[in-house]
């Protein structure tokens, strides 16, 4: 299992057919090499199938999502216990596309944790991101919907989302890692989300449709080192 580092780059597959099988394979080695070549920590969030596999080839490995059930008579439920004996070491929850509810959360939160798996909750806004932060994730994701998939960049359409939802979610806990997305598409981008206070992004097509995977993963790892304050990457 690979432990995450700051600052994260972490890319949702969602249900793209760019990366099923073999092509997500070639995507998580890719992201490995340029993990191991820049020192940044590139994770990804592929389809529940492909876990178990990708896990394995050197990036940490996040499910999209898990139910906050106890091992037991559930049928079409994700166990979270499943999800980190298959080796992810996290899992989004809320994402926009995946909405939960607030006790709902709270809960797939408990159980993650429960489960050694890091929590990533999705917030739409940053009153939402104060309220799930008080639930003790590790990290809140701040993704105006509006922006998820438009390839306008939230760092630079929306700065003010990003650095007042840092602000008010380290109120809450400093020790939360507060990642931005919808949109982010370069270098620039990522650069960007960092220089307003954030941890990292979480990135899905400016990733997976984009032309040449290497390319554009290096030039977004260097940017995320460049503009990184801190020697720390814990
Ligand atoms: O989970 C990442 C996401 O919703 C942002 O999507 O395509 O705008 O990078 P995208």
């Amino acid at each position: 299992m690979k432990p995450i580092t700051f600052p994260l780059i972490l890319v949702n597959l969602k249900a793209y057919s760019e990366t099923i099988g073999d092509r997500g394979e070639e995507l998580a080695r890719t992201a490995a090499q340029v993990m191991s070549d820049t020192g940044i920590c590139i994770g990804l969030a592929p389809q529940f199938t492909e876990i178990r596999h990708l896990s394995k080839l050197g990036i940490p490995i996040f499910s999209q999502h898990i139910d906050p059930i106890k091992p037991g008579a559930y049928t079409g439920h994700v166990l979270p216990e499943a999800i980190a004996s298959a080796g992810a070491v996290g899992t989004i929850l809320n994402h926009s596309e995946r909405r939960l509810g607030i006790s709902e959360i709270e809960l797939s939160v408990k159980r993650a944790k429960a489960a050694n798996l890091v929590s990533v909750v999705c917030a739409d806004s940053t009153r939402v991101g104060v309220d799930v932060a008080s639930l003790g994730p590790e990290i809140v994701a701040i993704e105006p919907p509006e922006l998820i998939g438009t390839g306008i960049a939230v760092s630079k359409a929306k700065p003010e989302i990003v650095s007042r939802s840092v602000e008010a979610v380290k109120r809450v806990d400093p020790n939360i890692a507060v990642l931005c997305g919808a949109g982010i598409s370069s270098g620039s981008d990522v650069a960007a989300s960092i220089r307003l206070g954030s941890s990292g992004v979480l990135v899905a097509s400016g990733v997976v449709k984009a032309q040449d995977w290497k390319s554009i993963l290096l030039e977004m790892a260097q940017a995320a080192e460049n503009a990184w304050p801190g020697e720390d990457r814990c």
